[in-house]
């Protein structure tokens, strides 16, 4: 007998993992050819481990900025706050210079924080491994901080604030 994996559409498997609500988050460095930053929205920016202190994210093998970032070896991650959907769109763009129209400053490594964010963690890069047709990216935390407001989160396709927790 032969087992065969069942095919899930790939619009299918967005549709119902986009169920699951995640933060929105910028993560950005500098091209080290060019000193340009570069950068991109994730999803996917979460911790992995408390001791040491580390946090991942996956990276579509097609993202033309993160190849920039990496060459960097530092980046920063910049979560993004209720209001911020302008930084999302800028930086989920393809085209012309991302920061352009951004209020943004820098980390003690040079590499973009936007300002405003909910919170700040600034990374080194230690290890790249397969995730499928993305990139699973293990980060060292060098330094973190949080910032005011409330997260931007990302919902079945769509950008929207945070409620309450009930009391
Ligand atoms: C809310 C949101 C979450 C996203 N999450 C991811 C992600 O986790 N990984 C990823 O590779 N792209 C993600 N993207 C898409 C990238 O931000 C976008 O494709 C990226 O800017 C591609 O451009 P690049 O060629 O400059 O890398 C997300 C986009 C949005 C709007």
């Amino acid at each position: 007998m032969t087992l065969s994996t069942p095919t899930i559409e790939p619009r299918y498997f967005r549709d119902v993992i986009g169920h699951l609500p995640t933060g929105v988050t910028v993560v950005a460095g500098r091209d080290s050819e060019t000193g340009a930053p570069a950068g991109l929205v994730v999803g996917t920016f979460q911790s992995l481990s408390l001791d040491p202190p580390l946090v991942t994210f996956s990276v579509a093998t097609t993202s033309s900025s993160w190849p920039k970032v990496r060459t960097g070896g530092f980046f920063s991650a910049s979560v993004l706050a209720d209001g911020q959907h302008h930084v999302c769109q800028a930086m989920s763009s393809k085209q012309g210079d991302k920061f352009a129209q951004l209020d943004w400053h820098e980390s003690a490594e040079g590499t973009p924080q936007i300002t405003g964010a909910h919170a700040w963690i600034d990374c080194k890069t230690v290890q790249e491994l397969e995730g499928g047709d993305h990139v699973i990216v293990v980060a060292e935390v060098l330094r973190l901080q949080a910032g005011g407001g409330r997260p931007l989160i990302f919902h079945r396709g769509r950008l929207g604030g945070y409620c309450e927790p009930n009391p």
